[in-house]
C-alpha cells in the first residue's frame, strides 16, 4: 500500500483564504487512479485551515475565549475542502470515504492516537479512507491542530505502507532557498546530516512547520524497505510516474 499526502500548497492557493485548486486536484486524482495502486490518502488544509488557525493561534490550544468560534469555522472550512477532494476522487473513479480526524479521534497533549478499526473495515470492502489536517480536541489543551503529516506518521505506524509520498508544489528540498538564490540546487536524497545544513528559515509561513519539519517527519518514517518521497504535484504526470516506480525529479529521505 502507498500512503499519499496531498499537501495544502498543491490542493489550495495558500495565500488566498479558501482558494481550491480544482484542476490540479482533479488531475492528481486521475493520476492516482491510472496507477492502479492501493492507496490511502491524507490531505492538508492549505488556506482552508492555516489562515484562521494562525490568526487565532489554534495550534497553542485553548488560551483565549475568542478561539471557540474560530475552532468551529476552521472545522467547517476543512470539511468543505475535504468534500471538494472526495468529489474529485470519486469522479476519477476512486471510491473514497471521508474520516474526519476531529470527529473520530482525540489528541493527548498534541499526540494523536488513531483507532484503525474503521479504516480497516473500509479497506476490507475496497474503499479508500481519506483523512485530513483538522482541528482536534485535546485532553490536555482543550483543542489543537493536527497536521496531515502527523496523521501520516500515525497511519505509517499502523498500516506499514511500502512507500509514503508527499505531494507538494516544489520539486523537492534545495540546499538554499530557491526563491532567493538562483543557483540553489535540488537535493535528490536527504539524510540527517544534509538536513542539518539546510537553513531552517526556509519554512513556509504556516502553523504546522513547513518544509523543514516535513523532512524531519520523512526521515523518521523512511527505512531500507520504505521510501519516503517529496514530489511536485503541479507538474503533469509526475505523481503518476512516481507511483508506477519510474525515476522522477523529487527528494527522497534516506536514513
Ligand atoms: C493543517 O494541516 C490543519 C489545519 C490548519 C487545520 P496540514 O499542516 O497538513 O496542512 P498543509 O498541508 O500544511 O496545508
Amino acid at each position: 500500500m502507498i500512503l499519499i499526502k496531498l499537501g495544502g500548497s498543491v490542493i489550495t492557493d495558500k495565500k488566498e483564504y479558501k482558494r481550491f485548486n480544482k484542476e490540479v486536484v482533479s488531475r492528481l486524482c486521475r493520476e492516482i487512479k491510472d496507477s492502479e495502486k492501493d492507496v490511502m490518502i491524507v490531505h492538508g488544509a492549505g488556506s482552508f485551515g492555516h489562515v484562521l488557525a494562525k490568526e487565532f493561534e489554534l495550534q497553542k490550544g485553548r488560551i483565549r475565549d475568542d478561539q471557540t468560534d474560530a475552532v468551529a469555522r476552521v472545522s467547517r472550512d476543512v470539511r468543505e475542502l475535504n468534500n471538494l477532494i472526495i468529489k474529485e476522487l470519486i469522479d476519477a473513479g476512486i471510491p473514497a470515504v471521508s474520516i474526519p480526524t476531529g470527529a473520530c479521534f482525540i489528541m493527548n497533549d498534541n499526540e494523536l492516537h488513531i483507532d484503525p478499526k474503521v479504516m480497516q473495515m473500509y479497506i476490507s470492502i475496497g474503499i479508500v479512507p481519506v483523512m485530513f489536517g483538522d482541528v482536534v480536541t485535546d485532553t490536555k489543551k482543550g483543542f489543537g491542530i493536527c497536521s496531515g503529516d502527523r496523521i501520516i506518521k500515525c497511519l505509517a505506524d499502523i498500516f506499514s505502507p511500502d512507500k509514503i509520498i508527499f505531494v507538494s508544489d516544489i520539486d523537492g528540498i534545495y540546499d538554499r532557498d530557491p526563491k532567493i538564490s538562483r543557483d540553489a540546487k535540488l537535493i535528490a536524497e536527504v539524510n540527517e546530516e544534509i538536513l542539518e545544513q539546510i537553513p531552517s528559515e526556509m519554512t513556509v509561513d504556516d502553523v504546522t512547520g513547513g518544509v523543514h519539519a516535513k523532512m524531519r517527519t520523512m526521515l523518521d518514517m523512511c527505512s531500507d524497505s520504505r521510501d519516503c518521497i517529496l514530489v511536485n504535484g503541479t507538474v503533469d504526470g509526475r505523481l503518476n510516474s512516481l507511483l508506477k516506480g519510474m525515476d522522477v525529479v523529487c527528494t527522497r529521505a534516506r536514513k
